[in-house]
């Protein structure tokens, strides 16, 4: 199988699926970027407020135009996201990621003009565009890189998605330095960047193929279909592909589709719909984006000297600490992980405060730095990447895109809360504010600990009986979809492909 598998991986392929990653990258670079400018922005929002009203903004109203600007962000991308399956569908994959990619031109462009059109609001605007583009985006790359994917490199591949993620906030981190365009000038351009990605993949995408999947089960072009495949297995004979894509077309068009409705009111979806909602949660309200979002301010009031460097160590332990997920995932297993990282970061959440709390001994700025880079790792070790796709191995074929749709939107809803409410929250808790996190994560502890089951290695059919009875539709072939009819929305497939 693993030499079959190498002979599928060419450079087309590779080429592909490296810039369908771009837009992962994209959603990184603008969930790490609004983190080390934070009080240049706020400067800004202060000299505008002076330029109109002649006098200087008050700290509350800045807080809230500061908080807003961030978490708006994740108020498009719960938009973005509920749409992706119906742009998807409508337009084609690669025509989808085209067409997004204006989305980050007139987002980046509305911010990087902010200045000299003294305009905090196109800041926020600018904000909201690029959140709906980097919602639609965390749909189209799972699944474009899914489909293209040969079936025993799917898992492996799927994975980019999340590495795109973390590689993208640490290049935002590192454009962030005051010496590069973190500056009271350059900002602007640094928020502006995004089109610069945007501009290179829609250069890139006409030389991908269509997903092949979509071309023969969406638009039945077989010809067409077989012809993507070639170039990326480079052979002639995609035969097997090709019959395996079949049978998911005839199984898609058997099965009985389930609307976000049915989903909600179906007892059979019920248990593993709330697993697949707290465990978004979980990944949300562990507070892990407080700190994308804020470190550098965090790390300012523990003391820290040079907070930027800090914040660019998080987003490297958090690099490392993906790839180190990756290996373990299928050897450990998804739920011993989770446990694993949940508890961790309600430790370092702990050790935080009470850095926090004595920062007058100067030893402390040491132990924040300890305790922000021991939650980001226990976070990629387990409730970083695991939610994502544990949701797809939680639901057949049929109720498996509303699923995605349910728990994509409760993870950017999560996001928002979180992003929205972190800086009032510091206001009000000062340095106890980390507990509030950990008390999340001891929850979502013992929910996990309680509810969730081990789905490593095995069968949705498997899965599904552990919900205490058969799939809601036994006679369907979703009984069986551990074949390989899942890839549409399965970027990180896990079962039985190794
Ligand atoms: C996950 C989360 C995202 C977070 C990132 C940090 O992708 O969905 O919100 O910023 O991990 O690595």
């Amino acid at each position: 199988m693993e030499g079959q598998a190498k002979k599928q991986v060419t450079g087309y392929l590779l080429f592909s699926l490296g810039t369908a990653v771009i837009g992962s990258l994209q959603f990184g670079y603008n969930t790490g970027v609004i983190n080390a400018p934070e009080q240049k922005l706020r400067s800004f929002f202060n000299d505008t407020w002076v330029e109109r009203y002649g006098e200087p903004i008050t700290p509350g109203v800045c807080t809230i135009v500061w908080s807003v600007s961030v978490a708006i962000f994740s108020v498009g991308g719960m938009v973005g996201s509920f749409s992706v399956g119906v742009m998807a569908n409508q337009f084609g994959r690669r025509r989808s990621m085209f067409l997004v990619n204006s989305l980050a031109v007139i987002g980046g462009l509305l911010m990087g003009f902010s200045t000299i059109c003294s305009s905090y609001e196109m800041v926020i605007a600018g904000r909201l565009v690029i959140g709906l583009f980097c919602g639609l985006f965390t749909g189209l790359t799972p699944m474009y890189v899914g489909e293209v994917s040969p079936t025993p490199l799917r898992g492996a591949f799927g994975t980019l998605h999340q590495l795109g993620v973390v590689v993208g906030i640490l290049i935002a981190q590192v454009f962030g330095l005051e010496a590069l365009l973190g500056s009271a000038k350059l900002w602007p351009l640094l928020l502006a960047l995004t089109v610069a990605p945007a501009v290179l993949q829609c250069i890139l995408l006409p030389f991908c193929p269509e997903s092949p999947r979509f071309l023969l089960i969406n638009l039945k072009q077989e010809e067409q279909a077989r012809k993507a495949l070639v170039r990326l297995r480079g052979s002639e004979d995609v035969s097997k592909d090709m019959q395996e894509m079949k049978e998911e077309s005839a199984k898609m068009a058997m099965e009985k589709k389930v609307t976000i409705l049915e989903l909600f009111r179906s007892a059979a979806y019920r248990q593993p719909l709330l697993i697949a909602i707290m465990l978004q949660l979980s990944q949300q309200l562990s507070g892990i984006n407080a700190v994308f979002y804020y470190s550098t301010g965090i790390f300012e009031s523990a003391g820290v000297k040079q907070p930027i460097y800090a914040t660019i160590g998080a987003g490297i332990v958090n690099t490392i600490f993906t790839v180190v997920s990756l290996f373990l995932v299928e050897k450990a297993g998804r739920r011993t992980l989770h446990l694993l990282g949940l508890a961790g970061m309600a430790i370092s959440a702990v050790l935080m405060t009470i850095s926090l709390l004595l920062k007058h001994i100067a030893v402390m700025s040491y132990m924040a730095i300890i305790a922000v880079m021991m939650f980001v790792a226990m976070f990629e070790l387990g409730p970083g990447p695991i939610p994502w796709f544990i949701v797809a191995e939680l639901f057949s074929q049929g109720p498996r895109p509303a699923a995605m749709a349910v728990a994509g939107c409760c993870n950017w809803t999560a996001n928002f809360l979180v992003g929205m409410s972190f800086p009032k929250l510091v206001e009000l808790c000062g340095p106890w504010v980390f507990l509030i996190f950990t008390g999340f994560l001891i929850l979502f502890f013992i929910f996990t600990f309680i509810k969730v089951p081990e789905t490593r290695g095995k069968t949705f059919d498997e899965i599904a009986r552990e919900f205490g009875g058969p799939p809601p539709n036994p006679s369907s072939p979703e009984d069986h979809p551990a074949s390989a009819s899942t890839a549409t929305t399965l970027p990180a497939s896990p079962v039985k492909e190794k």
